[in-house]
């Protein structure tokens, strides 16, 4: 990776009347304006406080960008929402990793070096049935995905280019067949292996719901649909987990730690876990006449209910990806004929909402975890599924993002300060004297 921040301005900063100090301010591709703080304590014995990073940029990148108010979603600069009518997962993966889109023997090549990577050592096995079966899915991933780092030792070497790339191959082709095996360990049925001569997300979807005592056929529309919701999920800026995954990462931890890291964060309700409590939500709801009292309940500060699939740090409209799913869910329940009041209570939900001042004053719009859980459990997917999948889809952004940080010239280990309001410096006092 080549650092292509460019300087465009300065910035002076005079504390306390002291003597100006000046701060470059950087620009970046698509415009966004930042003051380079990096010297700022050496210069000024100062740090920035920031809970959240709200207003901190912790890392050049170009992989994706965001513009929260415009609600643009940006992969190497395509539109989301044409990569999700046009493209494919595995060609918005190669786009992710290596900055362009591949020709024809660029996408056969990764197609089918993914495709040679899908089947798991046997002896993970033997991990899953530590787990209890009624264990929550994303457990047996984030454990399992960690897991990984104990049979693969050759790819691990990440200051080579080799060893990243085997990495970055392995993980992408494994993390279905790990998903699949949770779902399946989960429901008591035996395990699927991967079927070479299938897509993707075909190859996912016959792992989850074929059964040694029938033939299965994968249904095109749900492959569509599938590959189109691994697309909208596979990578999206500097969010929590995939943070995460940079800051375990810059320590040279292996990348399947790092990977195991980024799905253990994205685990939480407030992020990737978003989209099983939202149709959760949309289930205590249950009819449309139940909407205000729930409007009321998110508005009510004493009360800590907030309607999930609802808000983003970044979006302050319509997050694209929950327009492209919207369509998608539609799709898919009429091609299967599914008529969810759920949908109804949702469509209901979305139009009061983005009408009240509480909601618009805010920037409160669907996000991408509004609609993806009506769609899957449409697809055949249970709730308790719908983060392993995020997780599956995003695991193609955390390593790209990943493999990005470890060319970066100017990366170090992450190490973020604090503002200390503990005690001050005392004696200890021995247990007869308290
Ligand atoms: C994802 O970062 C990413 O990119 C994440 C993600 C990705 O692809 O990686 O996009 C995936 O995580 C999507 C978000 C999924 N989470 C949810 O849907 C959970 C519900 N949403 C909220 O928890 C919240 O909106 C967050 C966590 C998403 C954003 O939190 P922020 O930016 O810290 O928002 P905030 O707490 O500063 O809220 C600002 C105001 C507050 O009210 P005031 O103090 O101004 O009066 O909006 C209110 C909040 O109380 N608010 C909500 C609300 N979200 C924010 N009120 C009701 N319901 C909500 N959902």
């Amino acid at each position: 990776m080549e650092n292509k921040v460019k300087q465009t301005g300065t910035s002076t900063i005079s504390i306390d009347g002291a003597e100006p100090v000046e701060f470059p301010v950087l620009s970046g591709s698509m415009g966004q304006p930042a003051i380079d703080v990096r010297a700022l304590s050496k210069h000024t014995g100062h740090f920035t406080f920031d809970p959240g990073y709200t207003s901190t940029c912790s890392t050049e990148s170009q992989i994706t960008f965001i513009d929260g108010a415009k609600g643009q979603l940006l992969y190497r600069g395509y539109p989301i929402e044409q990569l999700a009518e046009k493209s494919t997962f595995l060609e918005v993966a190669y786009l992710l990793i290596n900055g362009e889109l591949p020709n024809k023997t660029e996408y056969k090549s990764f197609s089918d070096t993914i495709t040679n990577h899908t089947m798991l050592h046997d002896q993970i096995e033997s991990f899953f049935h530590g787990f209890r079966r009624d264990s929550h899915p994303m457990a047996m991933l984030t454990g399992t995905v960690g897991a990984l780092s104990g049979f693969y030792h050759d790819d691990q070497h990440t200051t080579e280019d080799e060893a990243r790339n085997l990495a970055i191959h392995r993980i992408i082709a494994k993390i279905p067949t790990l998903a699949a095996r949770c779902y399946k360990y989960r429901i008591g049925q035996p395990h699927v292996y991967p079927q070479n001569d299938l897509s993707y997300a075909g190859n996912f979807l016959r792992m989850c719901f074929a059964v040694p005592a029938e033939p299965y056929e994968v249904n095109p529309v749900i492959e569509k649909a599938m590959d189109k919701i691994f697309i909208l999920h596979a990578d999206h800026e500097q969010n929590a987990s995939t943070s995460t995954v940079r800051l375990a990462g810059s320590s040279g931890a292996n990348p399947y730690a790092c990977i195991a890291a980024g799905t253990a964060c994205l685990w939480g309700p407030s992020h990737g876990g978003a989209n099983e409590a939202a149709l959760n939500m949309l289930g205590e709801i249950g009819t449309v006449d139940r909407i205000p009292e729930f409007i009321a309940r998110a508005k009510d500060k004493s009360d800590p209910f907030r309607l999930m699939g609802f808000g983003h740090r970044v979006y302050k409209s319509m997050d694209p990806r929950a327009t492209v799913m919207r369509k998608t869910t539609h799709e898919v329940l009429g091609e299967l004929g599914i008529t969810n009041p759920v949908l109804e209570v949702a469509m209901e939900l979305e139009k009061i909402a983005t009408n009240e001042d509480y909601f618009v004053k805010r920037g409160l719009y669907p996000n991408v975890d509004f609609y993806s859980g009506i769609v899957l459990s449409a697809l055949g997917f249970p709730t308790d599924m719908f983060t392993v999948l995020f997780a599956l889809a995003r695991t193609t952004g955390w390593i790209s993002q990943w493999n990005e940080m470890l060319e970066d010239p100017s990366q170090r280990i992450g190490r973020p300060r604090q503002l200390y309001t503990g005690a001050p410096e005392r004696d200890y006092v021995s247990i007869g004297e308290r």
